[in-house]
C-alpha cells in the first residue's frame, strides 16, 4: 500500500502536465458533495444565518419568509456585509416557473451631483467615496425585504424577525475568520467613529457579541414596518448621525427610496436557461454576454483550468468588461441597449478577431459599436423551499463594513455604495472598474453593481441557485461555478471550491488564486501575451449554491473560503 502511495507521489511530482490537455483524470481527486437534504436548503454566510432561514421554513414559510428572516440573521452576524445598512438584489423562480427579481439598490442623495468626489484640479479623492458619511448611498435593504414581504410572505413579520432579535440579544459567536477581519478594522472603526462603539472593542474567537441596539431597531421595525426606517425614528436617528459626521443624506432621501421589482436577464446556454440580475446590476448582463461568446466552444473537452478554455473564458470577460464600463448604469437614467448587448449576432462578432495564438490586448479593445445607441463587502445566500420556490439573493454595504460608519444608537453600519460610481471616467474606483458617462453620478441615481444572484434551469426545471461577493469578480465566480457543474461535472461543492481566476479587460492582467493553477498552463498563458498575477491577495469570490440532484433532492455547495454554511431538511 505504502509502495503504491509512493509510486503514485512520484508518477505525480515527475508528471510533465501537457498544458493543452486536461488534467489526467486518474490524477483527479474524488468529488466532494456537499450536504445533501430531500426539501429545502439554505446556504448562506453564517451558520446561525443559514438555520434561522431553516427554521423559518420548517415551521412552513416559504422561500420568500426565509428571505426576510436570513437577510435580517446576516446582518446581526455578520456585519461584514449582512447589513441593514446597505442594499441588494434577489432573483426568484417560484415553483410554478413565474420569475422576478427586485433591485434594493442604495441610490445617490439629493445632493449628490457629478464630480463630488474630485478635488479641485478635477483628481478622484478616493477617501471620500470609500470612508465615512459622503461615502454612503441611501440604504435599500429594509425596503428590500418589506416589498419581498408584502408580496410574497405568508408568515408576521413578527414571526420572521422574532429569531433574529433573540439572536442579537443573545449574540453571536466570533469565528477565527471573523477574529481577523475585526482586528483588522479596528482602527477604522474607531477613526470613523469613536472608541465607544460595539466593534471598536478587541474580540477573540469564541467570544458573543451581544447587540441591543440593533435589536431594539428590530424590534421597533416589527412594530412600526417599513416606515420606521424610512420615516420614523430609526430614519431620524440614521439622518441625525450621518449629518453629525458631514455627510449629506436627509429625511427627504430616506421619504423618497423605493425598491423596485425589475424583469431579470434571461438566456440560454446549451440546455441551460440562465436568470439573472438586470441592471442597474452588469451581473445578468455581463454573465450572458461571457457565456454567449463562449458557447461554440467545448470546454468540456478541453477540461477544467486547462491553457485553451482559459483563454476562451478570459477573451469573453474582456469584451463583456469592456462593455460594461461603456453601456451600464442605472436603467431609469440611461438607456441600455440589452437586447442587442446579449444578442448572438452581436457576441458572434465580438470574438471575430479572438485567436488562441495570441492574447488580444486590452489597449487595442474597446467597448463593441452598436448602431443608433447615443450617447470589496458583500454577502450571497441561496435558498430553495420545500415547495420548489427558488431565491439567490446578493447584500452588501460595499466595502467590508461598508463606509465603517456605525450608528451607535442603532446597531449596524452605512453601506459606502457611493464609491460603485463612475467618480471621473476612466478613473477605476475600489475594484478597478471603469465606468464613463452611463455610470455617472446623478441625484437619485442608483450606482452601477456587480452583483449576480443567479438561478439556473435545465430542460426547463429548477437546477441551480447561485451567487458570491468580490466586487468586480462577482460575475466570472459565478460564471466559473455555473461551468464546473455543467461542462466539468462536478458537484456543487466541488464547484464552489474549485480555484478561480478573473480578467476584466482593464487592468490588462489575469488574476489566479495562488498556489493553485497547473505552473505550465500559467507559464504557456505568458508566452501567448497574457499578464498573469497570482500574488493578488483578494479572494475570487466566496460562492455559495445550491444544486437540484437527479433525484429532486437538493446539494448545498457552501464556499470554504469562508464561514459558509448549508443546511436543510
Ligand atoms: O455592487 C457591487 O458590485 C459591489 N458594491 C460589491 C462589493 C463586493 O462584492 C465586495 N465584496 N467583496
Amino acid at each position: 500500500m505504502r509502495l503504491l502511495y509512493l509510486l503514485l507521489l512520484i508518477s505525480i511530482i515527475s508528471c510533465k502536465t501537457n498544458p493543452e490537455k486536461p488534467i489526467d483524470i486518474e490524477t483527479k481527486p474524488e468529488p466532494v458533495l456537499g450536504v445533501v437534504e430531500k426539501n429545502a436548503m439554505v446556504v448562506s454566510a453564517r451558520e446561525e444565518a443559514s438555520k434561522i432561514g431553516r427554521d423559518i421554513l420548517k415551521k412552513g414559510g416559504n422561500v420568500f419568509d426565509a428571505m426576510v428572516a436570513t437577510e435580517m440573521a446576516l446582518a446581526v452576524s455578520y456585519p461584514y456585509a449582512g447589513n441593514l445598512g446597505g442594499g441588494g438584489f434577489m432573483v426568484y423562480r417560484k415553483a410554478n416557473g413565474e420569475t422576478g427579481a427586485i433591485d434594493y439598490r442604495e441610490k445617490a442623495p439629493l445632493a449628490a451631483f457629478k464630480d463630488m468626489y474630485l478635488d479641485k484640479n478635477g483628481d478622484p479623492i478616493p477617501e471620500k467615496s470609500q470612508l465615512g458619511s459622503m461615502a454612503v448611498g441611501v440604504p435599500g435593504t429594509i425596503a428590500g425585504i418589506f416589498e419581498v414581504h408584502q408580496k410574497f410572505g405568508t408568515l408576521s413579520i413578527k414571526e420572521l424577525l422574532t429569531p433574529v432579535v433573540q439572536l442579537a440579544e443573545n449574540g453571536y459567536v466570533i469565528t477565527e475568520k471573523q477574529e481577523k477581519r475585526l482586528q483588522h478594522f479596528k482602527e477604522l472603526f474607531i477613526e470613523t467613529n469613536n472608541d465607544t462603539i460595539l466593534y471598536a472593542k478587541t474580540y477573540k474567537a469564541l467570544d458573543t457579541i451581544k447587540n441591543p441596539m440593533l435589536a431594539a431597531t428590530l424590534n421597533r421595525i416589527i412594530k412600526n414596518g417599513r416606515d420606521e426606517f424610512y420615516k420614523g425614528e430609526t430614519g431620524q436617528k440614521i439622518v441625525d448621525y450621518i449629518q453629525s459626521k458631514g455627510g449629506v443624506i436627509t429625511m427627504e432621501d430616506l421619504n423618497k427610496y423605493e425598491a423596485k421589482w425589475r424583469d431579470p436577464v434571461q438566456f440560454t446556454y446549451k440546455n441551460l436557461n440562465v436568470i439573472s440580475m438586470s441592471p442597474p446590476s452588469s451581473g445578468g448582463v455581463c454573465l450572458a454576454q461571457i457565456m454567449k461568446m463562449i458557447e461554440p466552444y467545448d470546454l468540456s473537452t478541453y477540461g477544467h483550468n486547462t491553457l485553451k478554455s482559459i483563454q476562451i473564458i478570459t477573451e469573453a470577460e474582456r469584451r463583456a468588461y469592456a462593455d460594461r464600463s461603456f453601456y451600464l448604469g442605472d436603467p431609469d437614467f440611461v438607456k441600455i441597449p440589452i437586447d442587442t448587448l446579449i444578442s448572438d449576432a452581436y457576441l458572434s462578432g465580438r470574438m471575430n478577431d479572438f485567436n488562441l495564438e495570441k492574447a488580444t490586448l486590452s489597449s487595442d479593445l474597446s467597448y463593441g459599436s452598436i448602431p443608433g445607441y447615443e450617447s470589496s463587502e458583500t454577502t450571497h445566500y441561496s435558498i430553495i423551499d420545500q415547495f420548489g420556490n427558488a431565491i439567490s439573493v446578493t447584500t452588501t454595504l460595499n466595502g467590508a463594513y461598508g463606509s465603517k460608519l456605525y450608528v451607535p444608537e442603532l446597531g449596524f453600519f452605512l453601506n459606502n455604495e457611493m464609491d460603485d460610481f463612475s467618480a471621473k471616467p476612466g478613473t477605476p474606483n475600489m475594484f478597478g472598474l471603469l465606468g464613463a458617462e452611463a455610470n455617472a453620478i446623478a441625484p437619485e441615481k442608483r450606482m452601477l453593481s456587480s452583483m449576480t444572484p443567479t438561478l439556473v434551469e435545465k430542460d426547463g426545471e429548477l437546477w441551480m441557485s447561485v451567487g458570491t461577493p468580490g466586487g468586480s469578480t462577482i460575475i466570472t465566480s459565478v460564471l466559473q461555478t455555473i461551468l464546473n457543474v455543467k461542462e466539468y461535472e462536478m458537484t456543487m461543492q466541488d464547484a464552489v471550491n474549485a480555484p478561480r481566476f478573473h480578467h476584466q479587460w482593464l487592468p490588462d492582467v489575469v488574476i489566479f488564486e495562488p498556489d493553485s493553477f497547473d505552473k505550465n498552463v500559467l507559464d504557456s498563458l505568458k508566452l501567448k501575451g497574457y499578464k498573469t498575477n497570482e500574488e493578488e491577495t483578494r479572494v475570487i469570490g466566496k460562492v455559495d449554491g445550491i444544486l437540484v440532484l437527479p433525484d429532486g433532492s437538493l446539494e448545498g455547495g457552501a464556499d470554504k473560503r469562508g464561514d459558509d454554511t448549508a443546511i436543510g431538511f
